[in-house]
């Protein structure tokens, strides 16, 4: 049973058609990367996964269960969790507050919630707990996220994602941002994770490179168009890139 299994998703905005019936499957512990031109409908696709918004035609499914997400709560209340481009990091936050945002435990039930009486002794050990394991050494979980590097920052934005995300990560061009050292400690990383917890992943790049390296299955769309699904023992960066001009089809 795949994790997420997407079927026939169509989406216009207006009289725009940004994806024209996408067809794919993520199983469990499979990195599955999704390339296309600029305006293929990448961003569109992920966004209708993540409960941002609702295709106009087609489903999905999370194990076997139809979704329907209403918004991005709905989304990761079922277990999906998204890291977009931009981080999503308060900058003058430190790392606990940062994976708790939205999450925040209270001390004393409703009450504690109603005076802001934030259990930050619970959130930084988790925190702690949660970071220990990524193969990226971040600094104390006291740390405000403005003080640390991009990589670090984007481990905490990972980080994060994995502590809520139950089933499925979607990382929106993980390294876009990153200098080589930095985008190679992610890409362990993510290797790294599927390896020992067998976490899935749906990983948006433009880097053939990385793609080629990290992905066991390349979805490749253009204009809207789902044009081919590649698994990685048969093709190549070339071939893909090939398949993303339309040179091949
Ligand atoms: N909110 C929107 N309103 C209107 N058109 C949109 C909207 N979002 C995306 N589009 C259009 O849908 C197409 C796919 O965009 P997008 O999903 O952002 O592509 P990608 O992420 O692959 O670059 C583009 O033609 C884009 O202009
Ligand atoms: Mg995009």
């Amino acid at each position: 049973m795949p994790v997420l299994s997407v079927e026939n998703i169509t989406k216009h905005f207006g009289a725009v058609e940004a994806l024209k019936g996408v067809t794919f499957s993520v199983e469990r512990g499979e990195v599955v990367a999704l390339v296309g031109d600029n305006g293929a409908g990448k961003s569109t696709l992920v966004k209708i996964i993540s409960g941002v918004y609702q295709p106009s035609g087609g489903a999905f499914y999370l194990n076997d269960t139809p979704c329907i997400f209403p918004n991005p709560a709905a989304a990761m209340a079922a277990g999906i969790e998204t890291v977009y481009q931009h981080l999503a990091l308060i900058e003058q936050l430190d790392v606990a507050d940062n994976i708790y945002l939205g999450r925040e435990l209270w001390r004393g039930g409703a009450l504690g919630k109603l005076f802001g009486w934030m259990d930050r002794a619970t959130m930084r050990r988790e925190t702690a707990q949660a970071l220990s394991g990524l193969h990226i050494k971040i600094p104390a979980p006291t740390l405000p996220v403005r003080m640390m590097s991009g990589g670090q920052r984007q481990a905490v934005a990972i980080g994060r994602a994995l502590l809520w995300g139950r089933e499925l990560l979607i990382l929106d061009e993980p390294t876009a941002a990153l200098g080589v050292e930095e985008t190679e400690q992610v890409l362990e990383m993510i290797e790294k994770l599927r390896a020992e917890r067998g976490i899935s992943f749906l990983v948006i790049s433009h880097n053939m490179q990385d793609v080629y390296r990290i992905a066991d299955k390349i979805v490749v769309l253009r204009q809207g168009r789902h044009v081919k699904t590649l698994n990685k023992s048969e093709t190549s960066p070339q071939d893909i890139v090939a398949y993303i001009t339309g040179a091949k089809e």
